[in-house]
């Protein structure tokens, strides 16, 4: 590999990893406000952040609270869920 070939393609990882890094912080951001938006309304966040589900639970838990009163629509469940299942959500 030649020089210029070489800081291209680091330059192209440098890149890539910012992107994933910006819309991680993206849908977290977007999570987040969804949360205290739908879901603050009847009970706190302790309710949720006291949970640890895989994706399928938190995909039934959301639809449950839909059921029962909570008014989110399918693009802003699908962010919910992605966030409340993200893998490296910190742990107590
Ligand atoms: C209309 C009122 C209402 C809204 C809005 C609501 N919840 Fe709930 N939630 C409840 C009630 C009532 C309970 C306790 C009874 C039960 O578990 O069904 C509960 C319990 C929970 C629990 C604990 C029980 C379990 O299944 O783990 C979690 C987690 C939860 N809610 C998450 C959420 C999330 C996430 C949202 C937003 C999408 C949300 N809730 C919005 C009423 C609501």
């Amino acid at each position: 590999m030649n020089r210029v070939t070489a800081f291209m393609t680091s330059l192209a990882v440098v890149a890539v990893f910012l992107f994933s890094v910006s819309i991680h912080a993206a849908i977290e951001e977007e999570g987040e406000r969804l949360l205290q938006l739908r879901c603050m309304k009847c009970h706190d966040l302790k309710r949720i952040t006291d949970s640890d589900k895989d994706r399928d639970g938190w995909e039934n838990t959301v639809r449950r609270m839909m059921s029962i009163g909570a008014r989110v629509s399918p693009a802003e469940k699908e962010t919910l869920i992605n966030y409340l299942a993200r893998e490296d959500k910190a742990r107590p």
